[in-house]
């Protein structure tokens, strides 16, 4: 075992290293878990070895000191830290502890909100200092800085103010604020800041308070340190914590909207609960609960140890920024040919599950964050957020990383990358016919939920299907028989089934090892089964770009058939609501390179139906006609009235154009009305054209 003393010295020496990057540079060089942890491990350590507790020591005293170029200024009343709780237990535990000194006792409980502490002191209702926290005892002197923030008073509001008062509270940088900052820096080509704390606790410490002023810090205030009324009637609500609350917003100072009165653990774990679910709708970041006696009185009979009260406990939530190492960079090659950097990580647990993998969008994106492979990274993962790599922690850098090049080749089939057009940010392998990583990725496309749902064809059988040279592409998919899928091991059985002599006797054959399995006509059933999926999922499944599930839903609904799209001209296409130009122009293009028709070809040889079932109890009552609707209907909505207009054979169009039959007027009709009326195409009334739909245009005579 190490010795106790080496390791507590090295534990003091880490954590005072750590505390002087946070509190003095911030600039913080390991993720605030892991700090607690380190703090964690010195706590039980002394527990242990209580002659290493001495005064000195972290668990003794609060972090932070005066930095070069700041008066510093003595707190009336120190400035404390708090305790931690990492669990529901570790609050009950307190909760004991309170109990058994002061019996059972109301909690208010509200947000940890996550910026840095500050002191404000009021002599006659008038702003006079602003200090931050410091070492607890002597402070910064931020005064300058603090006059910048909007929202705090300069002067307490009402006739109950005090002699003096420090107002304690926490100065944050509001989520908003922090991105719109981070926004322009990025417009700028500037590097953009790592997270809201951080960029507060650098904007209050200017040493300009003029910098200061353009960032918009905001406060909340939570307690009270000295406190003279003078010749004031003390306020009788201060007797209790929420008391306090009411006080200092009768002052015009700003306190927060969640703060609650509980009791017992039961509505404290409720309380955590909510607040984490609201975690993130919240303005400013926070990282937990403060748990605080509501009974001042009790307060001061529980009292505090050197650096925190006992009457107070933080309860931390789950980290979601963490630090890990990123292992490597490597690129994945997708559906549409785009080449997409990813890190690779030591596996991290954040925010609630293990984390290897995190995008990182383009080269762009790789140089702007700066990170090198090798690097420490800040990773975080907000809520069901999807991993992020935020920056490297240079502070950590050994000198042993290395930058990483975006490759000039495909890594899949070795065609060289290039832009789609100028000025993309994403390089892309221009081989679509060919590239193995391609052709795979539509593959299991296809399989997708949002596609032709093929429960068995997912990433691991596309591949398989390819690697075994069974599909050259997507168009045999379709075709696929029991015969080619016994030539691929991942769809058939790997030994002979064992049989019993009885089985054996009574003449059963087992299955054999070369047999398709179980999975691989399940692959078969499914695919039979796909064949008849509506046409807006055949079109999804070509990966036509642009023409996701909205655009294949509008094409499909518009023109009923494979064929029709396929004769369908440019502005017929782009005349669909929700098609327009740019989707038409993908569509045409498609069309136009053979391998392509191939796949529909195929597919429709295999019996993928290529049309939308028609109702054959609708008379086809607008054979060859186009028709736009326009403004509210009574009695239809937007879809029910193209439903309308295709199950009756007509084209239902979203614009007005010289090649539109009628156009229906809603209520509240727009430009598409006067469209009609410039190109003269015949205007129809709702109840004109529920005569058109029943008897076609012979109606309307
Ligand atoms: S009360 C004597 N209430 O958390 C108790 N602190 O980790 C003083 N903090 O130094 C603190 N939100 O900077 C209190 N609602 C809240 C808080 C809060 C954030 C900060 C504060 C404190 C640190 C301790």
């Amino acid at each position: 075992m190490t010795d106790p003393r080496a390791r507590h010295q090295q534990l003091v020496q880490e954590i005072e290293a750590h505390r002087h990057a946070y509190y003095e540079l911030d600039a913080p060089t390991v993720s605030d878990s892991a700090y607690d942890s380190l703090e964690r491990e010195l706590r039980e350590l002394e527990a242990q070895w209580p002659e290493l507790a001495t005064p000195e020591s972290p668990t003794q005293t609060v972090g932070g000191a005066v930095a070069q170029g700041f008066a510093s200024v003595k707190h009336r009343e120190r400035m404390m830290s708090l305790d931690n709780a990492f669990s529901l237990e570790d609050v009950e535990a307190w909760l004991a502890r309170v109990e058994k000194d002061a019996g059972e006792q109301s909690v208010v409980c509200e947000p940890k909100i996550d910026g840095l502490s500050i002191s404000l002191t009021y002599e006659d209702g008038v702003l006079v200092r602003g200090v931050t926290r410091g070492d607890g005892t002597t402070g910064e002197d931020v005064t300058a800085n603090v006059l910048t923030i909007a929202g705090l008073p300069r002067v307490l509001a009402g006739d109950r103010v005090p002699a003096v008062v420090e107002v304690r509270g926490e100065v944050y940088l509001p989520v908003a604020a922090f991105e719109e900052l981070n926004a322009r820096l990025l417009e700028d080509g500037k590097a953009p800041y790592a997270n809201p704390r951080n960029t507060a606790a650098g904007s209050l410490r200017q040493k300009d308070a003029a910098v200061t002023a353009t960032r918009p810090l905001a406060v909340t205030t939570y307690a009270l340190g000295a406190l003279e009324w003078g010749a004031t009637e003390p306020h009788p609500a201060i007797g209790s914590q929420h008391g306090v609350y009411e006080v200092l917003a009768s002052w015009g100072l700003p306190v927060s909207e969640h703060a609650r009165v509980v009791r017992g653990v039961e509505e404290v774990a409720g309380y955590l609960r909510e607040l984490e679910d609201k975690r993130h709708s919240l303005i400013h970041e926070i990282d937990g609960a403060v748990l605080k006696v509501d009974d001042r009185g009790v307060q001061g009979a529980l009292g505090s140890t050197s650096r925190a009260p006992r009457w107070a406990i933080a309860y931390k939530f789950p980290p979601e920024e963490v630090h890990t190492t990123l292992e490597d960079i490597r690129v994945d090659v997708g559906r549409t040919g785009r080449v997409t950097p990813y890190g690779v990580m030591t596996p991290v647990l954040v925010a609630g599950s293990t984390v290897t993998f995190a995008t990182l969008h383009n080269a762009h994106e790789v140089k702007r964050k700066g990170v090198l492979i090798g690097d420490t990274v800040v990773l975080r993962k907000a809520g069901d957020v999807i991993p992020e790599i935020v920056g490297p922690v240079v502070a950590a850098r050994t000198g042993a990383e290395r930058e990483w090049t975006m490759p000039a080749e495909c890594p899949s089939c070795g065609t060289r990358l290039a832009e789609q057009k100028e000025g993309d940010k994403d390089l892309r392998c221009p081989n679509s016919e060919g590239c193995p990583a391609q052709i795979v990725d539509r593959i299991a496309f296809i399989g997708s939920r949002g596609a032709f749902d093929v429960e068995v064809l997912g990433e691991k059988a596309a591949a398989a299907l390819v690697e075994s040279g069974v599909l050259a592409n997507e168009a045999g998919l379709f075709s696929l028989t029991e015969a080619d899928l016994t030539r691929v091991p991942l769809f058939t059985y790997e030994v002979d089934e064992k049989l019993t002599r009885k089985q054996v006797e009574a003449g059963i054959e087992g299955r054999k090892a070369g047999d398709l399995s179980a999975n691989g006509q399940k692959l078969l059933d499914n695919l039979a089964g796909a064949r008849s999926q509506p046409l807006w999922r055949v079109l999804v499944s070509l990966s036509i770009r642009h023409v996701g599930p909205t655009a294949s839903r509008a094409l499909a609904a518009a023109f009923g058939s494979m064929d029709a799209i396929r004769s369908a001209s440019e502005d017929q296409l782009a005349a669909v609501e929700g098609v327009g130009p740019v989707i038409a122009e993908s569509v045409l293009q498609w069309f136009t390179v053979p391998w392509h028709v191939e796949i529909v070809e195929r597919w429709a040889e295999a019996g993928v139906r290529m049309e939308d079932e028609r109702d054959e109890s609708i008379a086809r009552t607008l054979e060859g006609l186009t028709i736009v609707a326009t403004g509210s209907l009574e009695g239809f909505t937007r879809d029910s009235v193209k439903e309308a207009i295709i199950s009756r054979g007509g084209k239902a169009a979203g614009s007005v154009s010289k090649n539109s039959d009628y156009v229906v007027i809603g209520a509240n009709a727009g430009s598409k009305a006067a469209k009609a009326e410039s190109l003269g195409v015949p205007m129809l009334s709702e109840a004109q054209f529920v005569r058109l739909l029943a008897e076609g245009p012979a109606g309307l005579d």
